[in-house]
Formats: C-alpha cells, structure tokens, sequence
C-alpha cells in the first residue's frame, strides 16, 4: 500500500467526520455542522491520499471540467436516462450521439472516477444525483460559462499577474479574459459579441449554483417595502436579466402591491421578452446602469450580482445614478456575497477570483460599507439566512 500523507490526521479526521456526519444526519448542528463535515471530509481525503496523487489531481483537474464539456457535446447527459435505476452502454451512446465508441468510454472513465455518472458494469453508465444536477439547463450553461470564459482567465491568472506588476486587475478592457481570450472587448462586449454565448450567459444566471437553493433573497420584502397603490413602482430590479430574481419575489410575496420592473442592456430586454419564464406581471425596460435612473422613487432598487462584476470606480458610478432617483423612503438592496474577514469559504473565496479573472470582486463587509458611504448611503442591516450564499445589503439615503 502507497503511503497516507498524514496517518495521525486520517485517524483525528475519521473521528471527527464520523461526529458531524451524525449530527448532520440527525439534522442537528445546521448549516455549520454541514460545512464542517465538508472541510473534515476535504481534509481526510488530502491526509488519505499520497503527495504524490495530491499533486497529480490538482493540476490534472481543468480536464475534469473538460471531460464535462465533451460530455455535454457528445450528448450523455441527454442519452443516459435520468432514473438512477436505467443505465446505458457506450456503444448504444455512441450510436444515438454519433460520437467514436472509445471516446465516449475514455471521457465516461473520468466522470464514473469523479462520482458524476455511475458505472453499472464494463462500460455501461448510469445517472446519479451529481449527473442530474448538471443535466439542467441552466447549470448546463452555468459551467459552459465558467469553463469556456473564466476557465481560459484562470489558467492565465499568474501569466497576467506577472505582466501587470501582481496587481489585482480593476480596469474591465485589462483583465485576465482579454489576456487569456486575446480579445479587445470587456466581459460584456464578449457576449454580445456572440449571440449564442450571450443567450448561454443570460439562462446561466438562473442557475441556482450561487444564489441558492431557495432563489428568494433573504430580505422580508411584504414587511419592509408597501406600495399605496398598484401604479407605484415597487421595486426595479437593476442588471436583473431575465428578471429570474423578480420571478422568485413575486412568487415568494404574491401579497405585494405595486409594479415590478427588470431593466438590463437592450439585447438582454429582448431575450427576455422572449422567454417563456418571465411572469405577466413583471415589466421590462431597456436600461444602462451607468445613465440616469429612468424610475424614479422607486420602493426598491434592487441589485442582485452586479456590483461584483465592477471595481470600486464603476460601482461608485452606478449607484449615484441610483441615489439621484431615490425618494427619501427608497432603499437600495444590494444582494450578494458578503465575505467574512477569516474563513472564508472555498466557493466563496473562488467567487472572488471568477470576478477576478474580468475585473471585478467580491467584497467583505467593511469594504460594502466603505463603497456605500462614500456615495451617499448608510447600511441599514445586513439580511442573512442560513444556506443561502448571497446576503441582502439594505442601504438607505444618509439622513
Ligand atoms: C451577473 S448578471 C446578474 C443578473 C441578475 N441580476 C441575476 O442575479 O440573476 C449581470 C447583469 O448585468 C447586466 N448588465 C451589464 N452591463 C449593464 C449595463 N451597463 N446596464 C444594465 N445592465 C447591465 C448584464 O446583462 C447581466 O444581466
């Protein structure tokens, strides 16, 4: 047998798994028992395997992604029927897919290796919940996204680095993407320059890989905001493209009064008026956040992940737009991650480098207050709730 890295920790780290794993099984501990039991699991899975396969499968683990993108090209996440009980062999995948036997074997040994896809015996496959949750869609396009745009960003991240005196990039036409993707256009002058990409873009964001299971935003929406009348504009949800997070509040608060607009760039607008997902009761409206506001005294503007796609400059510049509009009872509510100063978490701590990779960032509390400030805005509260990833920043017109 090849040696552990760390005999002493998988013994101190089986024990400590086994504890969590009980008290998450016995839905106690909540959501802090569940993290736990990742990082211990993480850490015994490091302590257990060699340095030597440590090594290895970090840097060999852009071709697992890879082996995810070839497998939604070749059809198996469409082929492999989605009742874990159904498998299929690589040969009837090859002839439904068109695809070469043998590759459809070589790209289905990484993916039954990595826990997505089941082998059921010599080359025959089946789904299982890991399979599934990547077959949607929409977290289809989330990792096309990732791995097609940012993907190329991160394998250049310390080239970039390098040629740009290891600074964190903050100018949008300067970023790792024009590094790595060799071209002129900002993040989002490369979607709109493939309609394609842009539309795998827009269905990308209603993936519930970020925001969360429950999509609501974690903010008391029927308590904190009343319109008088139906004519009044309740809440614009600013950059929201598909209007995904309007769908979910109306949905979640259908006691609310007042009209719900999703303004984002004319191209985003009409692919939205063209999806079948957008509620009859939410407006659209073809709007530049970096112009005036055009809704005036709204209850709310929203802003759910748009801040963190921009340095502090463009930020700045966007929400003075929305402070000229804003009565004195509107409030900006800015949902995103909100990082803590220690341990931070991996998806959270990775979030920030995806932002990275064009220019943007993910920003800790004291940095939301500094960028709140500074435009004229106080932070009223902060709304968390446990297992959702982004937080509601409720800010308000400094008295
Ligand atoms: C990361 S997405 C977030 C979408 C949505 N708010 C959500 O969380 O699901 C950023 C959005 O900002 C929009 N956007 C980018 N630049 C914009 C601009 N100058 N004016 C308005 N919207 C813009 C994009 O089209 C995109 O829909």
């Amino acid at each position: 047998m090849s040696s552990p890295t760390d005999v002493e920790s998988v013994k101190l780290l089986l024990a400590e798994v086994n504890t969590l794993g009980r008290l998450v099984i016995g839905n106690d501990g909540g959501e802090s028992a569940r993290k736990k039991l990742i990082s211990a699991a993480e850490k015994l899975i490091i302590a257990a395997r060699t340095p030597g396969e440590n090594l290895y499968l970090t840097a060999a683990q852009p071709f697992l992604n890879g082996s995810i993108s070839a497998a939604y090209s070749i059809g198996c996440f469409d082929c492999i029927p989605s009742d874990t009980n159904d498998d299929m062999s690589a040969g009837e995948i090859s002839l439904k897919a068109g695809a070469e036997k043998a590759l459809v074997v070589r790209i289905m040994r990484v993916l039954t290796s990595s826990h997505i896809f089941v082998e059921t015996g010599r080359e025959r496959y089946a789904s299982n919940h890991f399979s599934r949750i990547l077959g949607t869609p929409e977290n289809r396009a989330h990792f096309q996204i990732q791995n097609t745009i940012v993907g190329p960003a991160a394998g250049a991240l310390g080239a970039y680095l390098e040629t740009h005196n290891l600074r964190s990039p903050t100018d949008h036409h300067d970023s790792p993407l024009q590094f790595a993707l060799k071209t002129p256009y900002d993040f989002w002058g490369y979607l709109k320059e493939d309609p394609m990409r842009a539309k795998m873009f827009n269905q990308s964001m209603r993936s519930s890989a970020i925001v969360g299971a429950a999509g609501i935003p974690p903010f008391p929406f029927a308590d904190e905001l009343k319109c008088d009348s139906e004519e009044e504009v309740l809440i614009v949800d600013v950059g929201g493209g598909k209007g995904q997070a309007l769908e979910f509040i109306r949905n979640g608060f259908p006691e609310l009064k007042g009209r719900m607009i999703v303004q984002d760039l004319p191209e985003v607008i009409k692919d939205t008026n063209g999806s079948s997902h957008l509620l009859s009761s939410i407006e659209t409206m073809a709007a530049d956040f970096f112009k005036p506001q055009p809704v005036l005294g709204a209850k709310a503007y929203f802003l759910r992940r748009i801040m963190h796609d921009w340095g502090d400059e463009a930020c700045k510049s966007i929400l003075k737009n929305l402070v000229q509009s804003m009565s004195v009872d509107s409030k900006i509510l800015v949902n995103e991650l909100v990082l803590p100063d220690e341990n931070c978490e991996r998806r959270m701590a990775l979030n920030d480098l995806v932002m990275m990779s064009f220019g943007g960032m993910e920003r800790t509390e004291s940095q939301w207050k500094a960028l709140l400030q500074e435009v004229g805005l106080d932070i009223r509260n902060i709304w968390r709730k446990e297992g959702e990833n982004l937080s509601v920043i409720e800010a308000t017109l400094r008295s």
